[in-house]
């Protein structure tokens, strides 16, 4: 879909459709749609009794009229709507319009589109009209509608609609790498995804292999590895400005490519969907995508840790000890906590770059989805001052993170071994906590950091606002959010 701005007038324009956003319980600016084609929206929206609430979208149909649909878009009250209103309703709107095999769709609201929200319609467009079809066959029967050819964005901000699409691009690139499946995506293939993004973005590539990650002594990610057929990796982007750089920070990734747990194996119904195990990686490799095209002064640092769990012969056991990186050593109690030592090497790895912030995503613990559910992410951490910035940096995005407390003393005893530094797990009550304690064993002094605990939120169930049932790209536009404002701060 191409996005461009128009200053056609509403009510001359002959096109295809249109999507108005309306507040609740106001009328305007259904006038702006001209005469004609107002008076018969209007009519609609009394007889239908639509108020404008939250999430509400109204399809008038309009056969041999100026526009053949128009769609109204309920934001709620004016005080409650929040660009992720616009988000949702262009998403739903440009899949209706979809639906009723448009082909062009105008948007409309009442005042000029400011920056903000033209940049939220260009991301909500685009992340509705994400598909993951490509393993469907086709046939002259199929009942999936074309994509939309163009949206219309009247009197919007040129400038942030070119923002937002590739944010949103980035995201949907995030959810294309999470969705493929584990015989598609095991960590040589996803490394050389990730390559082929940096040498098509002009980005610093690295690859170490497991005999260079074997010289360095990074037993963590190795002994995770170990199981399966296909050997672990660790992915090093860089992103560098072409001035001298403002700062430098760093992102870190969970990317397994499959979690079957190991030989502490999963059963069934907990097994399926472990394929979503390397979202966090998939999450920076697209950041870093975005990274290089919306060019910050800022050296921007993308690492994942892409491994495979599986309980073949070379496994990693419960009991082992596991000499990390940075010399810690781990007790083995459950090798389903996997993620936290690969990421105890990653961090480490991470730490001897310096930089001065470190955000890492992972899809860390089911711990962390009882405890906030499936739509928000847990975000725990060593600044107060990082964390309320990614908070409100998320706030703009929508996507719903919550801090959890790193400061109990006698939870951190839980994850305390009698032969080792630390245990991998520290029992059932406080998991989501007590997995983010173990990743702060192994970042380095002085450096900030964010964990982002993603296990829940990676996913979607049902079809919602600009989400469809799989990958959802979840922490790719906080982060890029969060960066933005870090940059200019
Ligand atoms: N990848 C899982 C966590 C997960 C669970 C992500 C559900 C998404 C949805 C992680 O590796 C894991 O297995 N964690 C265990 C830890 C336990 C063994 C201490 C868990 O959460 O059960
Ligand atoms: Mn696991
Ligand atoms: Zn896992």
């Amino acid at each position: 879909m191409r996005i461009d701005i128009t200053k056609i007038s509403p009510a001359e324009w002959t096109g295809d459709a249109a999507a108005l956003f309306i507040f609740e319980g106001e009328k305007e600016p259904v006038g702006i749609l001209g005469e004609d084609a107002a008076s018969v929206v209007m009519e609609r929206m009394t007889r239908m009794g639509f108020k404008g609430r939250p999430d509400s979208v109204l399809t008038v149909s309009m056969p041999g009229g100026r526009l053949a649909n128009v769609y109204i878009v309920g934001l709620g009250s004016r005080k409650g709507a929040t660009l992720d209103s616009w988000r949702r309703g262009i998403a739903v709107s440009v899949r209706q319009a979809e639906k009723d095999r448009n082909k062009v769709l105008m948007v409309l609201g009442a005042e000029p589109f400011s920056p903000e929200v033209s940049s939220a319609l260009a991301e909500g467009a685009l992340l509705g009209e994400y598909r993951f079809d490509k393993y469907k066959s086709k046939d002259d029967t199929s009942e999936t509608p074309e994509p939309l050819e163009s949206l219309l964005v009247y009197q919007g901000d040129e400038a942030a609609v070119a923002r937002g699409a590739v944010i949103a691009q980035a995201q949907n690139f995030a959810r294309d790498l999470a969705n493929e499946p584990g015989n598609v995506i095991n960590p040589s293939t996803l490394s050389e995804k990730a390559r082929k993004m940096a040498e098509d973005s002009g980005i610093e590539f690295t690859l170490l292999d497991e005999k260079k990650m074997k010289d360095l002594g990074m037993n963590g990610i190795i002994s995770v590895g170990g199981g399966s057929h296909t050997p672990p990796r660790l992915i090093h982007m860089v992103y560098r400005p072409s001035g001298e750089p403002s700062g430098k920070i760093a992102f870190v990734g969970k990317g397994l490519t499959f979690d079957s747990g190991g030989l502490n194996i999963k059963p069934g119904e907990y097994m399926r969907s472990m394929k979503g195990d390397k979202t966090g990686a998939c999450n920076v490799i697209a950041i870093m995508k975005a990274v290089s095209e919306l060019k910050p002064d800022m050296e921007v640092h993308g690492f994942a840790g892409v491994a495979e769990n599986m309980p073949g012969g070379g496994a990693y056991r419960p009991d082992d000890i596991i000499r990390m990186f940075n010399g810690k050593t781990v007790e083995v109690d459950n090798t389903d906590a996997e993620g936290r030592i690969v990421l105890g090497d990653v961090l480490a790895y991470a730490s001897r770059q310096e930089p001065s912030v470190i955000v890492d995503m992972a899809t860390l613990t089911g711990a962390c989805v009882v405890a906030l559910g499936p739509y928000t992410a847990g975000i725990f951490g060593n600044d107060d001052e990082l964390a309320a910035s990614f908070r409100n940096a998320s706030k703009i995005t929508g996507e719903r993170v919550w801090e959890l407390p790193m400061d109990d003393e006698r939870l951190k005893k839980k994850i305390r071994s009698d032969i080792a530094d630390v245990d991998n797990t520290g029992g059932r009550y406080g998991g989501a906590i007590t997995a983010a304690m173990f990743l702060r064993e192994f970042v380095g002094e002085g450096v900030k950091w964010l964990h982002v605990d993603i296990a829940g939120v990676d996913n979607s169930d049902e079809e919602y606002g600009y989400y469809r049932k799989g990958a959802t790209g979840f922490g790719v536009r906080t982060c890029l959010e969060w960066l933005s404002k870090f940059e200019n701060r």
